[in-house]
Order: C-alpha cells, then sequence, then structure tokens
C-alpha cells in the first residue's frame, strides 16, 4: 500500500497531519530549548514563545486576513506559542484607532479562524488582553518621526475625550492628558477584562497574557509616580496592585483551569535615579510572589515604558538578567510555581540556549544535575522574541539548525531543510 499523506484532525480543509509540531527535537538529549514545556493542560513543544507585536492594522477592532497570514507565518515554522497583540479590553483602551479588540462579541470570528488555523497545523495560540490607559487614542507610529508621538484627533478616529488613566497625569510630549478613572470606570475595566477573557476562550485561544507593562493602563496604576489616587486605588503597595489582582482574579474565574495565564510586567520603570519612590525590582519581585496563588503560572519580563524621563540602558539581552534576579528571588523564597519569561533583543541562538539551559553551568547534558524539574540555573523558563521574528520568521528553524539540533519542520517545507554543515 501506497503512504498515505494523512489529514490534519479537525480541519475543514485538507492540510497534511502535522506531528510532532513544527519545532520539535528529532535529536536525542537537546538543550532546554528545544525540550517541552507543559503549563496546566497546554505542551509546548520548545522554549521559543513569538512576544505580541502591535500592528496598527485591525479594522474596527477586528483582527483580518493580515494578522491571519502574519501571526500564521511565525506559528507554523515552529513557535511553540504565537501571542496576538495587544488586544484592548475597552473601544477606549487602544493605542491606536487601528488596534485589536475584543470588547464586543464580533471581535470572536476573526481570533476564532486564526486559532483554527494555528490549531489544525498542530501549533498554539495566544492573546496578550491590554487597555492602554494615558497612553491611548495616538496615531501608527511609522506616521510620525521615530522617537515621537501624536495623538489621535476625532478626525482620524481618535477618542481624546474619553482618555483616562490611574491620574490625571499625561505620559508626557504628544500625549493625551487623561481624565482620573473614577470607581465606575475601574470596575468597568476589571469587567472589560473578565469579559474578553471569556471571548478568547470562546475564539479558542489556548493562553491569554494580561499586559501590565509599558505605561499602559495596568502599569500605571502600579507606579507611584504615575498613580497619584488617593482612594483604595492608590498609595500603598497593595492598593496600587489592586487593580491587577482583581483583573487576575476576574480572567481565571472565567477561564478553563486548565488553561495557562501569564502577566506581562515592565520588571522597574528604570527611575530609581529620578524619583525617591518608583515601580523597582523589589516591587516585582514582592508582586511576583503573590501571582502563583491568584492563579498566574508565568511572568513574562520586560522593563520601562512609564516615563518619559526613564533611564534606560539598552544593550543585548538587557532585560534577561533581570528576569534571572527575579526568577532567583523567586527560588529563594521557595516559589517554585511560578515560571519566568525573559525578553528583549534576544536575536541570537546560543544567547536564547543559554538563557533556558537547565542543569549546572558548564554542563553539557541538560539531563545531568538538575536541581529541580524547571532547573535552578536557568535565567528563565521561556525566551519570548519579537522583532527577530519580523525579519525571520523561520528564527526557530535556524536557531535549531545553528545549535546543532535536528528539528522537526512543516511537512511542506521537507526540501527547504537546511543542510547538515550549512553556514546561515
Ligand atoms: C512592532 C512592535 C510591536 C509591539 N507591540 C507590543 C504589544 O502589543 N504588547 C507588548 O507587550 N509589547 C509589544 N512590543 C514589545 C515586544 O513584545 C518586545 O517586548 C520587545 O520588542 C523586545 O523584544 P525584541 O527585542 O525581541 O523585539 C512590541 C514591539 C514591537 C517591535
Amino acid at each position: 500500500m501506497a503512504p498515505r499523506n494523512t489529514p490534519a484532525l479537525n480541519a475543514p480543509f485538507f492540510t497534511p497531519k502535522q506531528s510532532p509540531p513544527a519545532g520539535s527535537a528529532l535529536s536525542t538529549n537537546p538543550p532546554t530549548l528545544f525540550t517541552p514545556l507543559k503549563i496546566r493542560d497546554v505542551e509546548f513543544q520548545n522554549r521559543i514563545w513569538v512576544a505580541p507585536m502591535c500592528t496598527y492594522s485591525a479594522s474596527k477592532g477586528h483582527l483580518t486576513d493580515f494578522h491571519l497570514v502574519h501571526l500564521s507565518a511565525f506559528a507554523y515554522r515552529g513557535a511553540s506559542l504565537t501571542i496576538i497583540e495587544a488586544t484592548s479590553v475597552l473601544p477606549n483602551g487602544r493605542i491606536s484607532p487601528e488596534d485589536s479588540g475584543l470588547w464586543s462579541d464580533s471581535q470572536i470570528a476573526p481570533i476564532r479562524r486564526i486559532a483554527d488555523f494555528l490549531h489544525s497545523q498542530n501549533q498554539k495560540l495566544g492573546i496578550q488582553l491590554a487597555h492602554a490607559g494615558r497612553k491611548a487614542s495616538m496615531v501608527a507610529p511609522w506616521l510620525v518621526e521615530r522617537g515621537t508621538a501624536q495623538t489621535a484627533t476625532a478626525d482620524v478616529g481618535g477618542w481624546l475625550g474619553d482618555v483616562m488613566g490611574a491620574s490625571a497625569i499625561s505620559w508626557g510630549e504628544g500625549y493625551p492628558m487623561p481624565r482620573e478613572m473614577s470607581a465606575r470606570d475601574v470596575r468597568d475595566v476589571v469587567e472589560g477584562f473578565r469579559d474578553s477573557a471569556r471571548r478568547a476562550v470562546e475564539a479558542g485561544v489556548d493562553v491569554i497574557e494580561i499586559h501590565a507593562a509599558h505605561g499602559y493602563l495596568l502599569c500605571s496604576f502600579l507606579s507611584p509616580i504615575s498613580n497619584r489616587r488617593t482612594d483604595t486605588y492608590g498609595g500603598s503597595f497593595e492598593n496600587r496592585i489592586r487593580i491587577l489582582v482583581e483583573v487576575i482574579e476576574a480572567i481565571r474565574a472565567v477561564i478553563p483551569s486548565g488553561m495557562p495565564l501569564l502577566v506581562r510586567i515592565s520588571a522597574t520603570e528604570w527611575m530609581e535615579q529620578h524619583a525617591s519612590e518608583s515601580w523597582d525590582f523589589e516591587s516585582t519581585i514582592k508582586l511576583a510572589k503573590l501571582l502563583p496563588g491568584l492563579g498566574v503560572d508565568l511572568l513574562d519580563v520586560s522593563s520601562g515604558g512609564n516615563n518619559e524621563a526613564q533611564a534606560i540602558q539598552l544593550h543585548n539581552g538587557f532585560q534577561v538578567g533581570i528576569a534571572g534576579r527575579i526568577r532567583s528571588a523567586l527560588f529563594e523564597a521557595g516559589i517554585k510555581d511560578l515560571l519566568v519569561g525573559a525578553v528583549g533583543l534576544i536575536t541570537e541562538a546560543e544567547a536564547a540556549k543559554e538563557i533556558v539551559q537547565n542543569g549546572k553551568p558548564g554542563s553539557k547534558d541538560p539531563t545531568v544535575e538538575i536541581e529541580d524539574e524547571h532547573g535552578a540555573t536557568a535565567k528563565a523558563d521561556i525566551v519570548l522574541v519579537a522583532r527577530q521574528f519580523l525579519r525571520e520568521p523561520e528564527w526557530v528553524l535556524r536557531v535549531a539548525h545553528r545549535l546543532g539540533v535536528e528539528v522537526k519542520w512543516p511537512q511542506q517545507y521537507h526540501r527547504g531543510q537546511f543542510l547538515k554543515d550549512s553556514k546561515i
């Protein structure tokens, strides 16, 4: 009998079965980067995820064919999770008029289409739920000079009269003046996250990430610089994290217990030099220790974005050290059930490998001297990569080749595989 080109299960069209999924290691003893990781009920075939990236291309908050093609390109080439860009839970939480949204049931179908396609390729889809707060109603960044910003006025679809934030403090030059949110606004935001999460589940996504980084709404509540409220959502650490805690609890209550929940945070707002009190590493570590108890599985460690005056020093892997510091602090406190994601200028195969490598430093075999199931010596459990995927959608396959790891390619691309000794 001739071998059969087996169809994928549950796809409404013929597409070959991808099993194991592209990006799975085929060689024995791969580095940790190419070992699977299970979070709750979801298994990832490697440790490389596509970070959320706004594309300012949605149609009244609805994803389009562009997003299907854009996100699928990374997913079917082996990224073990592809996260949809910041998706606003309320119309006034979009960064730009062309941002993705999930405040309405009509926005479910285009996401479901992407989820169905990724699942037909045996890959996983995540979504980042967000509210832009005082950084809302802006024009797409490519319309203005690099390093500058411009508000979107009503004639180009903006809502400058309805921009809201923790306090009535503008982010800086070129940004709107927000109104200080009322108790009702806070409730609307929490309910917006909850309802959007329910819609995301209905759309078939596998993972939800809460955006609490980069100066957007939840991030601005965390910082004593941007949050000057005098009610129960401002002042003490417990008050400033309250809205985030409520959002986490509201989401966890409506998503399946087997679904991973991630939080992205700015681990420092890089304002230690400018302010006596700011959101810093210690604040993040204090928050991180509470997260597993709230049902959060992974902290995605980013930084900055909350202040014009931030003293950030960019260099390759600049945030990886921060992720490592947080992971070590969690281990020292005996907390092993919060995974850590590293992100930021991770572009090289070796660097990605080292970040998640289990076992004692210098040990070539990741299966020896592992101190526990997550590996006490790694800096992170997952690497998230953004821009390198825009340059090389096949980055996972290239990284595997550069590290000498044989991985599964998408069936249709089997003739494109890198030759064993080729330099790429
Ligand atoms: C075009 C673009 C859009 C982005 N949009 C988002 C976003 O929607 N949500 C978010 O948390 N970060 C966003 N980021 C930040 C990335 O997720 C990532 O943290 C950052 O680019 C650093 O990673 P990289 O050096 O691998 O690009 C964006 C970055 C880029 C380049």
